[in-house]
């Protein structure tokens, strides 16, 4: 059964492996405390229970007109004021108070045989200068974030290790750990557990990333995983991710992804196309595709236009960044921004092709592997690729050209030596005629 508690759809309008890097510098990050709450009845009998960790990243603009990051962690006491139980016709709430004037809370809805969350509500209070330190706008701002929760099964707990995060409306909420449930029967916490993709060994790529000691929580014991992971030997699973603008589909990708890291030793991350979720920009001019595969990694590919010539326009990608959180507490392991590139180069109104493994070579810690590329970031018509250029045509088909060529050309020579010598001696025949 297909059981997550936290969206990673491409619903939102989210900004986050830009804003993840702006935190760089500037972060403080502060230990998360585990939060619980659990929500009794008329009768003194448990109806709601969670235990779970989150942060908050939030973009704002400070005095000088600029944009900084602020995390935002939950300190060792929250009030839980507002939970309340829910029933068939009423929804549950869970909500949590911290701090100088911040608020979360989502609320589930039940059916006859599961449960699920439905929006979540953030409030953040600027006016928390400790957090918000010289912000231009002073107050509570709330946001409000539709969750695609997979429905979970009444009498179940749903459990997540693995960190799932939502962007929305310059905030990313990240969270982990987490043990919920909802609609509780007779005061007991439910024996079967309903596991988020994220936690499931087949959804879950081989391995997360152990650079600079990250745990990750292993689907059967609760113990963190151990240092050393195996390299995958295999190609990432090719992925298909589009962008729309309106109802239109305005990019197209088709691509597998490798991650290649090297900050203490080498490791290879394959991106998993289905834990992976989408989103961007398209532009006349320029357009940008980002990916998050939902075990922090953030990955964005920056594409413009250009003039070859008078009347020629050309796409190419310019900008790739990629983002790698610990994926415990939300820290960056690694940021790399690389906007000097020249690469993937195809004319404007068609899409750009290689099968071949190609190398996008980010820093000296970081390179990426695509395979099966296509990619087609402008001119999208009818949802489909337009004709594509390959980086490479395939080697029999570039040969056999080369070789009939070749051929020809030596007959030609053949036949024209032929000629020029039997001329000649026709010639020299003749004259001697004379
Ligand atoms: C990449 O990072 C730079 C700054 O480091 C930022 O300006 C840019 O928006 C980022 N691009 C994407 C696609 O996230
Ligand atoms: C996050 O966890 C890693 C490894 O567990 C640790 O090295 C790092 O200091 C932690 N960062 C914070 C901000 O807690
Ligand atoms: C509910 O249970 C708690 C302890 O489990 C107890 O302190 C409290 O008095 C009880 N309240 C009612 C209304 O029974
Ligand atoms: C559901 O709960 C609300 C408030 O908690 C209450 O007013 C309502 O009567 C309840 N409905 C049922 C069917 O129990
Ligand atoms: C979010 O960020 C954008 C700039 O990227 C800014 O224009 C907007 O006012 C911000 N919204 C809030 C609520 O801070
Ligand atoms: C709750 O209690 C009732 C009666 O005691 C029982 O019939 C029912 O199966 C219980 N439900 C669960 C989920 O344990
Ligand atoms: C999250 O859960 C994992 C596995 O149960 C545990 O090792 C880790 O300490 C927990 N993290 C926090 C911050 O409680
Ligand atoms: C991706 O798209 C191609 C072409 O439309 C299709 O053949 C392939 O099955 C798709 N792959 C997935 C994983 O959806
Ligand atoms: C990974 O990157 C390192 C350093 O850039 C390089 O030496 C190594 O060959 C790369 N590994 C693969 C499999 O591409
Ligand atoms: C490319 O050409 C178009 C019109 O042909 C022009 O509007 C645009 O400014 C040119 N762009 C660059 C970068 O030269």
């Amino acid at each position: 059964m297909e059981a997550r508690w936290w969206p990673r759809g491409p619903l939102r309008p989210p900004r986050c492996s830009a804003c993840l890097l702006l935190l760089l510098g500037t972060a403080v990050f502060f230990q998360s405390y585990a939060v619980e709450v659990d929500v009794k009845d008329a009768t003194n009998a448990t109806c709601l229970y969670a235990q779970w960790l989150m942060r908050f990243l939030i973009k704002y603009e400070t005095n000088s007109g600029d944009y900084k990051n602020a995390t935002l962690s939950l300190p060792s006491n929250v009030t839980h004021d507002g939970s309340t139980c829910g029933n068939d016709t009423q929804a549950a709430l869970l909500a949590v108070q911290f701090e100088e004037g911040h608020s979360w809370s989502v609320n589930f809805t039940k059916t006859n045989e599961t449960y699920q969350a439905d929006f979540i509500t953030f409030t953040y209070n600027t006016n928390d200068s400790a957090v918000f330190r010289d912000a231009k706008r002073k107050g509570p701002i709330t946001i409000v974030v539709k969750d695609t929760m997979h429905p979970v099964e009444l009498n179940n707990v749903f459990v997540c290790h693995n960190t799932d995060s939502i962007e929305a409306e310059n905030v990313t909420q990240f969270f982990w750990n987490i043990t919920l449930q909802a609609f509780v029967q007779n005061g007991t916490i439910g024996k079967k557990e309903s596991r988020c993709d994220a936690d499931k060994p087949t959804s879950a790529p081989t391995i997360l990333p152990t650079v600079a000691n990250i745990t990750t929580a292993s689907t059967t014991t609760l113990s963190p995983a151990p240092t050393t992971a195996p390299k995958p030997v295999e190609n990432p699973d090719t992925g298909n991710y589009s962008l729309k603008s309106g109802n239109k589909t305005c990019l197209l990708a088709t691509v597998g992804l490798q991650l290649n890291v090297s900050q203490d030793k080498p490791l290879l991350i394959n991106i998993n196309p289905k834990t992976t979720s989408v989103d961007g920009t398209c532009g006349n001019t320029t357009a940008t595709l980002r990916l998050n595969d939902g075990n922090s990694r953030f990955i964005g590919f920056t594409f413009f236009v250009k003039n070859a010539s008078a009347n020629v326009r050309r796409f190419y990608l310019k900008e790739v960044n990629v983002t790698l959180l610990n994926h415990m507490n939300g820290s960056v392991i690694l940021s790399a921004d690389n906007n000097n590139f020249s690469k993937w180069d195809a004319s404007l109104g068609s899409s750009y092709m290689c099968r071949k493994e190609q190398t996008l070579e980010i820093n000296e810690d970081l390179q990426i592997h695509t395979f099966n590329l296509r990619i087609q970031p402008f001119l999208v018509k009818e949802n489909k690729f337009s004709t594509a250029e390959d980086c490479s045509p395939e080697v029999d088909n570039f040969i056999v050209p080369i070789a009939v060529g070749a051929a020809l050309g030596g007959l030609v020579v053949l036949v024209l030596m032929a000629y020029f010598f039997g001329h000649k001696k026709h010639r020299n025949a003749g004259y001697e005629q004379f």
